[in-house]
Order: structure tokens, then sequence, then C-alpha cells
């Protein structure tokens, strides 16, 4: 759990970060309809949960660093109780206890959504918003500004609107000490989830009952939902990135690539492990993993504070490209297959990205048009792969053979701390393992 303390720093933290006479608004979540009258399960939006931790939809947090106020006022919009929605849709926290547990200034109710927006947008010269957030509250806002613009007292409206999603988005990309616990809890049962996956698969299974054992294992362990959708692709699945069908039966001798993660009090893990179905690798197999788990372990020796994840691509790229010409995969030297990219056609992606509230977290990669170097407190995954279409012009042996090896790390002072070292990545261990199963 993270304290209520620490939801409230983060709200006096943003508004410190705006300038002087500012309102926020910031919208929770809508629920989503699936289909008809059922919906999607709810999930918060990152930036309201970051904020508040309240797991509602249809709120609102408003926050104002005016100065006929001596401290940072904060209120909050909820769902009013209503007897009967709450008989069919569920429980609702309701104005009255918002007010205490948020430990806010003022609270109300959406009924009352227009005029509160009204009243507090009136006489901020800013107002900061998420402009690329949900429709519906940014019309709901921009309507508000409208009126105040046409209000028979003059000056009412905020002189200018602001994007709020870059301040919260570098706030988020610097985990505090206790997001850094959970997403330790999200990586400890991923890697469970993981291990109980290698040791269930076997030959004639089908994709979908790996990812149930995946999804089984996160929700006894007290993570209900995957963080993204999880992939399992066998055999020449491995090969589209983000496979998600996980419909195929799995052959004897092939691979298995699994990317799945929990997702824990809001924050994701994020690891990818490849096994042989039958329990051992073949030697096309095992020549491609080989490559792929040098080029990760040399990366997360190596990375920390000051490297950009460029920098890491770059020393992954060239562990790849090295050992694809050794095994006459690609043609010519390194340094030309650096200058004309040819080794996209097999290791196509990123070596990975910030990890959090979501998967892909937010957070510039750049600034001031140059790579970002890693900092303390990041979450970022390192993740690089091999992927041999059939089509590709390669000997056959290695056709249809997609490798990731993805692991979660913390960047610390002086390094950094992998935090999904729990299931095995090493040849012998993953062997060790489905042997046991
Ligand atoms: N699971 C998506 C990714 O690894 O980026
Ligand atoms: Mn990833
Ligand atoms: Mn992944």
């Amino acid at each position: 759990m993270i304290s209520k303390e620490e939801f409230i720093s983060r709200q006096h933290r943003l508004l410190s970060l705006c300038e002087p006479e500012s309102v926020c608004v910031i919208p929770a979540a809508k629920a989503c309809t699936r289909s008809r009258d059922t919906t999607f399960p709810f999930r918060q939006d990152s930036d309201f949960w970051y904020l508040t931790g309240f797991d509602e939809p249809d709120s609102w947090l408003l926050l104002s660093n005016h100065s006929q106020f001596s401290d940072p006022y904060r209120a909050m919009v909820f769902r009013a109780k209503d007897k009967q929605s709450e008989i069919w849709e569920g429980r609702r926290l309701g104005v009255d206890a918002g007010l205490s547990f948020f430990a806010l200034d003022e609270a109300y109710s959406t009924d009352e959504l227009s005029e509160v927006l009204y009243e507090w947008l009136g006489g901020h010269d800013h107002v900061y918003f998420p402009m690329h957030g949900e429709g519906a509250a940014t019309a709901t806002i921009m309507d508000v500004c409208k009126h105040l613009c046409n209000a028979p007292k003059e000056n009412l409206a905020p002189a200018a609107m602001c994007d709020v999603s870059p301040l919260i988005h570098e706030m988020r990309l610097f985990k505090s000490a206790c997001e850094i616990a959970m997403m330790k809890a999200a990586a400890r049962i991923s890697c469970q989830a993981h291990k109980r996956a290698m040791t269930f698969a076997h030959p004639g299974c089908y994709e979908y009952q790996i990812e149930a054992e995946l999804h089984h294992e996160f929700a006894m362990a007290g993570a209900r939902y995957p963080a993204y959708s999880t992939i399992v692709g066998s055999g020449e699945n491995a090969c589209i990135l983000h496979y998600t069908e996980n419909s195929d039966v799995v052959n004897d001798g092939e691979l298995i690539l699994i990317d799945a993660g929990a997702e824990y009090y809001g924050y994701a893990a994020d690891i990818t492990r490849t096994f042989p179905v039958s329990g051992k690798f073949t030697q096309p197999q095992r020549e491609i993993y080989r490559i792929v788990l040098e080029a990760q372990k040399q990366v997360i020796d190596r990375i920390g504070p000051g490297m950009s994840l460029s920098e890491a691509n770059t020393i992954a790229t060239e562990v790849i490209v090295e050992g694809l010409i050794d095994l006459s995969i690609l043609p010519g030297s390194v340094s030309e297959n650096l200058e004309t990219e040819d080794y996209r056609d097999y290791y196509m992606h990123g070596i990975g990205h910030f990890l959090g509230l979501d998967v892909h977290d937010v957070g510039d990669y750049q600034q001031d048009g140059e790579d970002r170097p890693l900092q303390p407190g990041m979450v970022i995954t390192i993740e690089p792969g091999i992927y041999i279409g059939t089509d590709s012009p390669v000997a056959q042996k290695y056709k249809g053979i997609g490798v990731r090896i993805e692991d979660n790390l913390v960047i610390t002072a002086t390094g950094a701390e992998v935090i999904t070292e729990d299931v095995p990545k090493e040849i012998d261990d993953i062997e060790a393992l489905m042997r046991k199963g």
C-alpha cells in the first residue's frame, strides 16, 4: 500500500510545478462498454491513480494554488451515494466519506460537476488538465472555459490552458521507495507465474491454456489482472511481436515465447522468457538463444545512471549482429550491418522502455533533442530479441525461430537492480526446471 500522505504530497508537488494562480483538473477514467450493457473490468486512469489512489470511475481531482489560500487547496468530485445504483453496480465511497478519507478541503457530487468546475476555474490565471485525455472530460473542461469567457463578470476565465500531463509524467518517471516495493511485488508474482507456465507447458497443449496458468498464478498471488495482454507464441508465432491470439496448439520441438506480467496495485511487471516445449533446446534454437542471452547480459552488466537506452541498444545490437554473422544469417561485417541496419530484419524493436503504472510507461526518452541518460529511481525493461520469419533467406534450420528475453530493472545510484531474476533464463536452468515439471 502507498500511504495517504504520499498521495497528498504528490498533489502538493504537482501544484508546485504549476504557475502561480493555477487550478489543476484531473479526471478519473470512465467505465468502458464491452458489449451492450456489460463493461470491461474497470481500470483507473494511471495519472488519476498516481495522484489519488482512488479506484472509482467518474471522479475528479481539483487542486488550486490560488493566492487566496495559504496552502494548496484540494477537492474531489465523487459519485453520490445511491441505494439503487449500489445494489446494482457496487459500493461507492460517496461525498461525505470521501471528504474525510482524502482529507480534502471540499468534496462534491458528480451531479454538480458543471457548477463546481465553473466555480473552481473562475478567477485562476491558468487551468491545467490532460489535453490528450479522454475526449468527454476535455470537452467538459473546454465547455466550462467557454462559459467563463462569456460570463457577465470580466476576467473570470483562465488566460492560459496548459497540459498537465508532462508534469505528472515527469513525476511518475522517478519511483518512490513505496512504488518500487509495489513493482517488486508485481515482479515476484510474475516470476512465479512464468515458472508455473514453464512447468505446465507440454506438446499438445494450447497457447491459451498456458495463458490460463499464468493468469491463475497472478490472481492466486494477489494480482487479479495482467498488466497487458498476455503473449504466448509457440513456433513461428513467437516472431509476431505482439501476438495475443494465443489460440494455437503447441507442437513438439517448438519454442514458446511468453511475454506476460501481472499488475499489482496498479504497477506492471513485463517479463519475457523463451523455452522449448519439449524441455530441451535443439541445436539451432540454442545457437539463437545464446546470442540473445549474451546481448541481454552485456547490457545488464553495464547499464546504470548516465547511460541512455539508445546506448544500451547499441551494446545489444553489436552482440546480435556479431552472433548472426557467425551463424551466416547476416552477410558482411559488423560495421557494414550497423551502417545499413539490415539486422533490423531480425531485431526490429528497441532494447526496452520505462515501466511503471503503464507497461510502456510515461516519461520523455529525449531531452533537448538528446537521448536522456538514465537516473536512479527510473524502472526500465531490457528485452533484446531475434525473430527469424519463415520467409527469411537463411538456412532452413533457423526459420521460424523467435527468441526474446526480458527483465525489469530499477536504476540505482551505482548501476541497476534486476527485479525479475527469479525466473530462469540460463539454458541449463530452464531445462532443469522443465525436467521438474
Ligand atoms: N509486453 C510488451 C513489451 O514488452 O514491450
Ligand atoms: Mn517490454
Ligand atoms: Mn514484454
